[in-house]
């Protein structure tokens, strides 16, 4: 049979109607609309999930129902499934448009930032990219993203503004910081309002957020020392922190077991001290982590720990006519020298030895583009040791504080002659305010919360960053690797322990310049450190950038970490189980609190 052509025209008017009208609904539809055309969850699923009471409920599905999906309802009921949770939210309207492009403009000044910003633009999008289920193209619609940066500061510091306002309203969103690391937040607040459906990216209609952390320094440590970690876990790690807005990596790269760095001055090191070949940290490694972590909003501060937890990686002094560089190297029996195997102290009173400190400093200044801030360790220093080998006995604090001041000679001259602004030192009984420079140094303290050590500093207005370890050691709790039974610190934080230790409640804010969450390596590699670290260091996380405490944001904590947990499993993490996945599908169901109220 022949079609007239007047009704091919009629045909073709009908459907170019229908497909506009497709476009129009998975454009600008409602929810319901969307789902009576979508395929395969919609048919299957028995369940849907309904608002109620700011949660969501599942319920059955009747016969032909619309389908709505967890992840749309989780969207737009209850608590904003944010995370850290922004300082100030506002013009919130949580139906969603859908879309399928991204289109990022940059409007920076500089020598960096908009070479940066086209960098995250790009982390951005592989981000959202990574919501998508393997196979699946979203097409329709463009979302446009506006980036304006006012200064052209390309460094991280202690006084970089972070702060960043996100303007979006439909499928247009506006992001405006004074610098790029305040930028890079907004581009990763934009991307937590985004999700799929089942159908297409989906993003809220609009959303007004103002938004600055409450601490500067956020950082998380990682020791790979004990252990080596390869590259690539280091960089899933850093994706991690920017996805929480966590600011620092704290490298502790050497200890007295390994010397994995392969210092370009000093290439003994790594020669005597690496476990092997592999296992080592060659310069161009240190210069993609440090790049790759800026972009990501991470500076990475690397520590050679020092004068004690210095021990393999030094025994080549003799040989090259230096002396001994450290001593007490794997002396045993341990426990008469340092406070775990193998021992190791660096020789105070070789002067070779402050040399070869000084070109290691030199490395990593240049190597991390660093300025302000540095870390020289100061951990654990053991007086027996010292008394032992060394053949002048003097007064061993005088030595420590002869230490000390090589140190910072060395590390000043590193740094074109300019002492950085915040010289961090582990916290010990060395570390009393009269032995520091409150200009200069910094005291990151460790103990648990309750051992006082954090007052008597701040008394005398000597600056601190928290990691107290009844909280905040992540390593914690797993057993004792050297025998039997507890291991040196425990029980394991929890991630509600984590993220409900407050500890500047008690003190003057100003000097507190963050907090640190420490994951040290003995019973750590590559294979354990995804689970150890998430979702513990992202509950953290939200502590030291929104530190909200209302029994209300405790309580919505459990649902939105679920969430955020979900967000870094889509990056390629492999964080720890939080709880059954039927405590997410019903939310505060699981809740010991919740409960009890419905007796
Ligand atoms: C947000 O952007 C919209 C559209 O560009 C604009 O009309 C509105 O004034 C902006 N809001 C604020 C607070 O800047
Ligand atoms: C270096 O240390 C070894 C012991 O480890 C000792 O036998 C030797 O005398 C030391 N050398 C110097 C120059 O002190
Ligand atoms: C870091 O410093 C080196 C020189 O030490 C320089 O060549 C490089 O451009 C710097 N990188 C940045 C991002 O500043």
């Amino acid at each position: 049979m022949a079609v007239k052509p007047i009704h091919l025209k009629k045909l073709l008017v009908v459907l170019v109607l229908i497909c506009m009208g497709m476009v129009a609904l998975l454009y600008w539809g409602s929810l319901e609309e969307i789902y009576r055309v979508k395929p395969r969850a919609a048919r299957w699923s028995a369940w849907t999930w309904d608002c109620e009471n700011e949660q969501c409920v599942r319920r059955v599905r009747e016969q032909g129902e619309l389908y709505i999906p967890l992840s749309t309802c989780r969207m737009q009921c209850g608590p904003l499934p944010l995370w850290p949770m922004p300082l100030h939210i506002s013009d919130v309207k949580r139906q969603s448009v859908g879309f399928g492009q991204v289109r990022v403009e940059i409007l920076a000044e500089g020598k960096h930032v908009p070479e940066m910003l086209k960098e995250a633009a790009q982390v951005f999008k592989q981000n959202l990219r990574a919501l998508l289920p393997e196979g699946t193209t979203a097409r329709l619609g463009e979302l446009v993203v506006v980036v304006k940066v006012a200064l052209p500061t390309y460094l991280l510091s202690l006084n970089t503004d972070e702060s960043y306002t996100l303007n979006l309203t439909y499928l247009r969103a506006e992001i405006t910081a004074k610098t790029f690391f305040g930028a890079r937040h907004g581009l990763e607040t934009l991307s937590q309002l985004v999700w799929w459906n089942d159908v297409s990216l989906r993003v809220f209609q609009r959303a007004y957020i103002k938004d600055r952390p409450q601490f500067r320094y956020r950082g998380v440590l990682l020791d790979t020392a004990r252990n080596f970690i390869p590259v690539p876990s280091l960089l899933r790690t850093l994706d991690a922190l920017a996805a929480s807005k966590l600011n620092v990596f704290h490298w502790h790269i050497s200890d007295s077991q390994s010397f994995p760095f392969d210092s370009p001055r000093v290439p003994q090191m790594a020669r005597y001290g690496a476990y092997s070949l592999d296992k080592i940290y060659s310069a161009d490694d240190i210069r993609h982590v440090v790049s790759y972590a800026r972009v990501r909003g991470v500076r990475v501060l690397i520590e050679i720990d020092a004068p004690a937890h210095a021990g393999n990686g030094w025994q080549w002094g003799e040989r090259h006519g230096m002396g001994n560089l450290s001593v007490c190297v794997n002396k045993q029996p341990w426990n008469s020298y340092c406070g775990e195997p193998p021992c190791g102290q660096l020789n105070p009173d070789n002067p070779h030895m402050y040399q070869v400190l000084g070109k290691l400093y030199q490395d990593l200044v240049e190597l991390t583009n660093m300025t302000d801030m540095f870390h020289l360790g100061g951990d654990e220093v053991d007086l027996n040791c010292w008394a032992s080998a060394l053949e002048d006995k003097r007064d061993p604090m005088a030595k420590w504080k002869y230490f000390q001041r090589k140190a910072l000679m060395k590390l000043t001259a590193a740094n074109k002659g300019k002492a950085p602004d915040a010289v961090v030192l582990w916290h010990s009984p060395f570390t009393r305010p009269e032995n520091l420079n409150k200009k200069i140094h910094v005291v990151q303290t460790w103990g648990a919360s309750n051992w006082g050590e954090e007052q008597t500093l701040l008394d005398k207005n000597i600056r601190i960053i928290i990691s107290n370890l009844n909280y905040w050691y992540l390593d914690c709790g797993f057993g004792n690797w050297r025998g039997l039974g507890n291991g040196a610190c425990g029980p394991m934080s929890s991630w509600q322990n984590v993220y409900q230790h407050r500890p500047w409640v008690k003190f003057d804010r100003s000097l507190i310049l963050g907090g640190e969450v420490c994951l040290w390596g003995e019973m750590m590699d590559e294979n354990s450190l995804d689970m150890k670290l998430w979702p513990r260091a992202a509950a953290f996380a939200e502590r030291i950038w929104s530190d909200t405490d209302t029994e209300q944001s405790i309580r919505d904590a459990h649902g939105r970490l679920a969430v955020h947990r979900d967000l870094l499993v889509s990056r390629g993490i492999r964080p720890d189980t939080m709880w059954p996945e039927w405590c997410s599908q019903n939310p505060y169901m699981c809740l010991d609190e919740f409960t009890s109220t419905l007796k």
